[in-house]
This record gives C-alpha cells, sequence and structure tokens, in this order.
C-alpha cells in the first residue's frame, strides 16, 4: 500500500447545524464503509486536511481520535494516520461450513466473518421471526469470527503431540503472547514469568481465594457486582463484605481494615458501567497497603472502549498488591475457557502449588490454539472489528434510551437508571413482548438502596434485535423517556 497520503474525496458545511467534527467524522466512514477509502491507506496529516477544507486542526484531530476509538483508524507511531485492517473490502466467497451457515440464520446484521463485510449496509433486518431478543448482561457476540483463522489454529493445536504434565503456570508459548497482548492493549508490563494461563475469570477467582482465604475470612465484594465472585469466595468460606459502589466504580471511603481480599472492576464496573478516576485507583491502592488486603482486578471487558484509552491497569500502578484477572469470554468465546491470572511470582507461585494440590489445569490443546491466534494477530484483528460492531449497537441503545443510560461508553451492557416501582414491571411487560432483560439495585454508601434500574446487554443480540427491543423498552417506558432527563437531575427516586 502507498505511504502517500490520499487525497481525502470529502467535504463539510459550515452552513449545517451538524457539528464539523461530526460531519467529518460521518464522511470519513462513509468513505470508508463504501471502499473508497481502502485498509492500510494513510490519511492526510491534520495539518493538510484542515488546509484542504478550511477547517481547524482541532476539529480533524478530534474527528480523527472519534474514528481511532472506534476502531477504524490505526496510528503508527511518527508515522501518520492509516485506515485499520477492517477487512470490508473484499467479496471473496464465505467460507461457512453448513453447520455454521444455520447458526447465523436470522441473525440480523452483526459482523461478518472474514472475506465478507465486517460492516454491512444497509442495516436491513433479516427473518426475525418473532423469536425472543436476549438483552441480558454478560454474553458476548460469537456468532461472527474468521473461520478461516480459527481453524487453522486449531488444526495447528492438533499438529502437536499432547503433553503428558500439565504446567500449573500454563503453557510458557502461551504465557509470552499474553505478556506481548497486554503489553499491547492494556499498556501492562509483565514477562511470561508473572503470568499464569486460567480456564477463565470464575477459575482465577477460585484458584486466588483457595490460595488467601481461610474460613472466615472477609472478602470485599462490590455491591452490586458479578454475582460469580460473591459464589466463588463464599464457596471458600468466606464472610461476603458487600462495599458499596458508585457511578465512578467501588466507594474507598468507608472500606473496611480488615479485608482478605477486594473483588473490584475498575475498567468498567459491572454492572454500572464506571470508570474508576486515578486519584480514586491511589486512594483504593494506599488502603490495601496500609491494611495489607489483596485486590482482585477483574478487567474482563477492557478491550472495548470506544471513546478513549482504557486507564492504567491497578495491577501496573502496584503489583504486590493487585492480582489481574482477564478472559477470552468477553473478547472471543466463554466456551474457549482459556484467560490469566497475572501477579507478582512469589504470590503467583502460592497460586501454582494451589492449583497443583486441587489438581487443576487449563487445557494444552486449547492454550496451544489461543497463542497461535495471538501470534498472528487474528485476536487483534476480531477485537477491532467487534469494537467497531459494539459501539453501533450501544450508539443504538444511547439514540433511543439517551438520558436515562448511565456508564461509561465502554463494554458490552449499559444501565438504564429508573424508578424503583416501575423495574418489576417493566422486566414482566417487556419479557411478555418477547424482550429479556436484567436489572439491579444500587445501594448507597450507607446501606440504604437509593437507585434502580434495569441492566441491558448488547453483546448477544444483533445491532438489528438491539434496535427492535430497545423500540419495544422505549414503547413501556413512555412518560419516564421523556421525564427521564428531569427526573435524574432531581435525584431520582
Ligand atoms: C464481571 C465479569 N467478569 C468476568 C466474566 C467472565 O467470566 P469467565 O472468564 O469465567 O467466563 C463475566 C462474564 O459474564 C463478567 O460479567
Amino acid at each position: 500500500m502507498p505511504r502517500t497520503p490520499v487525497d481525502l474525496p470529502v467535504s463539510v458545511d459550515r452552513q449545517a447545524s451538524v457539528a464539523l467534527t461530526v460531519q467529518l467524522g460521518d464522511r470519513l466512514r462513509t468513505a470508508m464503509r463504501e471502499g473508497t477509502l481502502k485498509s492500510g491507506e494513510r490519511l492526510p496529516s491534520t495539518r493538510a486536511l484542515a488546509r484542504q477544507l478550511s477547517i481547524s486542526r482541532t476539529v480533524v484531530t478530534e474527528a480523527y481520535q472519534q474514528l481511532y476509538a472506534e476502531g477504524w483508524l490505526d496510528g503508527r507511531h511518527g508515522s501518520g494516520t492509516y485506515v485499520a485492517d477492517l477487512v470490508i473490502h473484499t467479496p471473496a466467497a464465505p467460507r461457512r461450513s453448513p453447520g455454521a451457515q444455520e447458526a447465523r440464520a436470522g441473525d440480523g446484521d452483526g459482523p461478518a466473518p472474514s472475506g465478507a463485510p465486517a460492516v454491512p449496509l444497509p442495516a436491513a433486518a433479516r427473518g426475525h421471526g418473532g423469536q425472543v431478543i436476549d438483552l441480558r448482561p454478560g454474553r458476548p457476540w460469537v456468532r461472527d469470527y474468521d473461520e478461516a483463522a480459527w481453524r487453522r489454529a486449531w488444526r495447528r493445536a492438533a499438529d502437536l503431540p499432547p503433553g503428558d504434565s500439565p504446567d500449573p503456570y500454563g503453557l510458557p508459548r502461551l504465557r509470552r503472547a499474553l505478556a506481548e497482548h497486554l503489553r499491547r492493549t492494556r499498556a501492562i508490563a509483565v514477562g511470561p514469568e508473572n503470568i499464569m494461563v486460567t480456564r477463565g475469570t470464575g477459575n482465577g477467582l477460585d484458584l486466588v481465594a483457595a490460595t488467601l482465604v481461610r474460613a472466615g475470612a472477609r472478602a470485599g465484594v462490590e455491591d452490586p457486582g458479578y454475582r460469580v465472585a460473591r459464589n466463588v469466595f463464599a464457596a471458600r468460606g468466606a464472610e461476603i463484605v458487600p462495599c458499596p459502589v458508585d457511578e465512578d466504580g467501588v466507594v474507598v471511603e468507608g472500606l473496611p481494615d480488615d479485608l482478605r481480599v477486594l473483588y473490584t472492576t475498575p475498567a468498567h464496573q459491572y454492572p454500572l458501567g464506571g470508570r474508576l478516576p486515578v486519584p480514586r485507583r491511589e486512594r483504593l491502592l494506599a488502603w490495601a497497603r496500609r491494611t495489607g488486603a489483596i485486590i482482585v482486578e477483574d478487567d474482563y471487558d477492557a478491550e472495548f472502549r470506544y471513546d478513549v484509552a482504557p486507564l492504567p491497569a491497578l495491577h501496573g500502578l502496584d503489583p504486590e498488591r493487585v492480582v489481574l484477572l482477564g478472559t477470552l469470554s468477553k473478547s472471543l468465546a466463554p466456551d474457549i475457557g482459556v484467560g490469566w491470572l497475572v501477579a507478582e511470582p512469589d504470590l503467583l507461585a502460592a497460586v501454582a502449588r494451589t492449583r497443583e494440590n486441587l489438581g487443576d489445569r487449563t487445557s494444552g490443546p486449547a492454550q496451544q490454539a489461543v497463542a497461535i491466534m495471538l501470534e498472528r494477530g487474528d485476536l487483534d484483528r476480531h477485537l477491532r472489528r467487534m469494537r467497531l460492531e459494539y459501539a453501533r449497537r450501544r450508539a443504538a441503545v444511547v439514540d433511543v434510551l439517551g438520558s436515562l443510560v448511565t456508564g461509561d461508553t465502554a463494554g458490552l451492557h449499559v444501565m438504564v437508571e429508573l424508578p424503583a416501582a416501575v423495574v418489576p414491571s417493566l422486566l414482566k411487560e417487556a419479557a411478555e413482548r418477547g424482550v429479556l432483560l436484567d436489572s439491579t439495585a444500587v445501594r448507597h454508601h450507607h446501606g440504604d438502596v437509593h437507585r434502580h434500574g434495569l441492566v441491558l446487554g448488547y453483546g448477544s443480540a444483533s445491532l438489528a434485535d438491539v434496535r427492535r427491543g430497545v423500540a419495544v423498552i422505549a414503547e413501556l417506558l413512555g412518560p419516564w423517556l421523556a421525564d427521564g432527563a428531569e427526573w435524574r437531575s432531581n435525584g431520582g427516586l
């Protein structure tokens, strides 16, 4: 691909009411979708494009930043801005097995596998047929992936002989690939010696709990929070201590001094969606250093941010006090059963001993296949495509539910804040109309429940189904939607 920048076929209208940044972003997206701008092509510098369009350089920079955050553009350090590898221009014949074809029937307009448009246009709805629309949180879109890459990884994994004594840390090859992946996607500077391959977050939590928690020890969990974390610690004999959360994440003031562990989701609080601000991260770490608690950082969907880059992981700020858990469950599929646990080497060695004692391991062939996908960049490409797709689904929710939506522009779910009284009937009525949702109640710092709402996941429903589901919710919400902003600014109920 030529390294000279393309002549961009775009213009903006200064008389229009739409902001110039938005106009420019829209024009560039259209050019990329339609193939006028192709993967790998270099965009003009912000200065050159600003001059060409007679607009301020800030407008161009902001439009580029937005497209970069959405995954359309790639920045190569020191060498300009390029159209990302979107796999949207090659009209190659789809390589699908008959089974896969069947599984896709009626999927609406989700992202397509490699070789077919990853950004199908227009968003035409295909055969809905009145089936249930599942907008419950927690599940990713697993129906579209690069099948050739998937098969290649497993074929190559199958070429290798099975091992006879599983390493409790996992395969060195995968640990090296994960170290590189964490460096690039999360700016976490760790080596293979800091990484254990798990079967996912649940497995990682259990290994931490079995290593650190003695019967009766107190384990803090976010409230509201991930039910599996609570269950795992309770099953290992911990006394569960619910820890309040607000719109930014876990509240540090008031955390008890006698917690052995604290489970938290700082990148994207589950389910409220806050991103823990840096000063609060520092206060949280200061609390852990003072009390001796170990923080368990669940980084479950940190790859999916649609506006700004994720904040540095807690683990990077204080590796001695923080165990980080990652998973392929959101970025690829829960079924694979591969995740990672990052900790300082002494703590990791203790966890490895626990693992051997428990006879626990991750499948070797699964580790090989994941290592191959990471080494070849297949997972990166998948993430880029899915980032675009989820950003569009999230935008479809926000378009309709607007000011009722809370949570950062990230992840695979949003919370829709509502008066307590309407939540149960809304869940029921939505289910009667074929739309499944979840709900949550948020505790105030003093323990009184004071905020309620729906938790709406857009991971496992296609864009078309998300739109349909949200239209049903909007109908049911009626007056709350009209008064939403006012209701919230009055402090809710
Ligand atoms: C908060 C949170 N953490 C982690 C996970 C993934 O867990 P696992 O890796 O065990 O599949 C989920 C999945 O729903 C989740 O909601």
